[in-house]
């Protein structure tokens, strides 16, 4: 766990004389932000100068240092006035905190060159993301310096306070990702569940093997068949509004690692399925911010948590499930399991809550990675209201959506000739779409529903001033707080 833990704000710019990094603004119309104009004067114009000279020519993403009166300022290139928005106040400050990293600075001062209160917590935000490292493994490495807390000048108190929070949120998710299957196992996601109980006073559930079982949670005990670490199916209730209004439910699925089972996966980047945990992340992350920001709303998460392997009491292709609303799967592939332990989840989302709407989070498909890359995550629903909630939420976090089809054509591929549904749809056909036709038979009806397919979101995408290189990224904690408003 390394990144930012607190941001102080203040509106005295004195306080910067001892950073040992000050980062200030530039817009594409050569306009510095005013701390900018201030250290110019003092520094003999040496900004206006590199401005003058071309060097410097304020474009997104350009960075420069200079040195003033002993002091690094690192110029940030805002782009043009007009568009500069929250989005590219976040990317602007992690580019503030992995300079601090990079010259080893704890005491990292920048300047607020927002626009609005949005993107002041944009910058809270940016500044924690921007400083995230995964060096928990790395036993000895003096090349390692972790940025611990950074000072903003000018920026809106509270709108800092609920970014950093935020950030910190995603950080979390991204640790719980990036640790691996033999560290971050099904008991060790219901442990951090009450961790987070605890801060947040919630009402946290855990059932185990046995429980799954006797409740006839069928798909999710058949799948954890195959190991003998123990499965959890995790309930966290956070009630911060009145009893009476009806809960927003999210389901992640928590695999916390996915051989395929007896349809088991090609060895090659095998590793990489200790990710196949990342809903479960999306879920924890988001609890992490309420029990910080304390919203008045009322959020269940819910978590089905456990391996998928191969050995002698695995489940088999052919094998008939009972899942907990009462319908039969054949499951043609054992791989196919994420969607089979989503089932007993929606299941009981459905049956225990009357929820306003239930999202589930998912490394669900490889199909989706076809799709969509590592640019946006597949959506599929059953409500145009909420989908419409859901796209508006991802441009507001930048965090890219894009919406397939839950066709009935779609729909009936998932029937089995022997049961009621199957775990797969056409062959090599749609793939991304089945899994989501397969959970619908899971939601009651009328309840507002979105499936978001994050396998292509949840890590290895473009690095970026806040996103990280590889590894996991904590995709949707942003857009599921915008999204219910926390
Ligand atoms: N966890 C995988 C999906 C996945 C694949 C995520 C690659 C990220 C990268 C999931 O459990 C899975 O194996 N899905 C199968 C479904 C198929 C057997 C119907 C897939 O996508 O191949
Ligand atoms: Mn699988
Ligand atoms: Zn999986």
């Amino acid at each position: 766990m390394a990144h930012i833990e607190t941001i102080n704000v203040t509106q005295n710019r004195g306080e910067t004389a001892s950073a040992g990094l000050v980062a200030i603004g530039v817009y594409e119309d050569k306009s510095l932000t005013d701390l900018g104009q201030a250290l110019d004067e003092a520094g003999d114009s040496v900004l206006s100068k590199a401005m003058d000279l071309g060097d410097v020519k304020g474009k997104s993403g350009e960075t420069n240092m200079f040195y003033i009166n002993g002091q690094r300022i690192l110029l940030i290139g805002l782009g043009k006035k007009n568009k500069f928005n929250a989005s590219g106040v976040r990317l602007a400050a992690g580019k503030a905190s992995r300079a601090a990293i990079s010259k080893k600075v704890g005491s990292v001062a920048v300047e607020c060159f927002c626009s609005g209160l949005e993107s002041c917590q944009a910058m809270g935000e940016g500044l924690v993301l921007g400083s995230y490292q995964f060096l928990d493994y790395k036993t000895k490495d003096e090349k390692n310096f972790e940025l611990k807390s950074a000072t903003v000048i000018g920026c809106d108190h509270d709108e800092i306070t609920k970014g950093t929070a935020i950030g910190k949120a995603v950080c979390f998710a991204r640790d719980l990702a990036n640790h691996p299957g033999n560290v971050t196992t099904p008991s060790r996601l219901a442990e951090e569940a009450g961790e987070i109980a605890k801060e947040g006073g919630m009402k946290l559930t855990v059932f185990d093997r046995k429980e799954i079982t006797a409740m006839g949670m069928g798909a999710l005990a058949g799948v954890a068949q195959g190991t003998d670490e123990p499965p959890k199916f995790i309930v966290l209730e956070y009630f911060g509004s009145d009893e009476s209004q009806n809960p927003k439910i999210l389901v992640g699925k928590g695999l916390t690692f996915d051989a395929g089972g007896i349809s088991i996966k090609p060895s090659s980047k095998m590793d990489e399925m200790k990710y196949d945990m990342c809903g479960s992340a999306v879920v924890l992350g988001v609890f992490k911010a309420l029990a910080a920001l304390k919203p008045k709303l009322n959020v269940v998460g819910i978590v089905p948590s456990t391996e998928n392997l191969v050995g002698a009491k695995a489940y088999k292709p052919g094998d008939i499930l009972t899942a907990y609303n009462g319908k039969t799967i054949e499951v043609l592939n054992t791989d196919a399991e994420g969607r089979l332990i989503l089932a007993d989840g929606l299941s009981y989302a459905s049956k225990h809550y009357e929820p306003e709407y239930i999202l589930d989070f998912a490394t669900l498909t490889g199909a989706v990675l076809v799709a969509l890359g590592h640019v946006a995550a597949g959506v599929m629903g059953t409500d145009e209201d909420l989908m419409r909630l859901v796209k508006e939420s991802s441009v507001n976090a930048e965090e890219k959506v894009w919406e397939l089809p839950l066709w009935p054509e779609f729909c009936k591929q998932v029937k089995s000739k022997i049961a009621d549904v199957k775990n797969t749809g056409a062959a090599r056909q749609a793939g991304t779409i089945a899994g989501a036709a397969f959970l619908k038979e899971f939601v009651g009806d009328r309840i507002p529903w979105v499936h978001f397919d994050i396998a292509g979101t949840a890590w290895g995408g473009k690095p970026t001033s806040i996103d990280p290189k590889g590894s996991a990224t904590g995709w949707g904690v942003r857009l599921v707080l915008d999204l219910i408003d926390a």
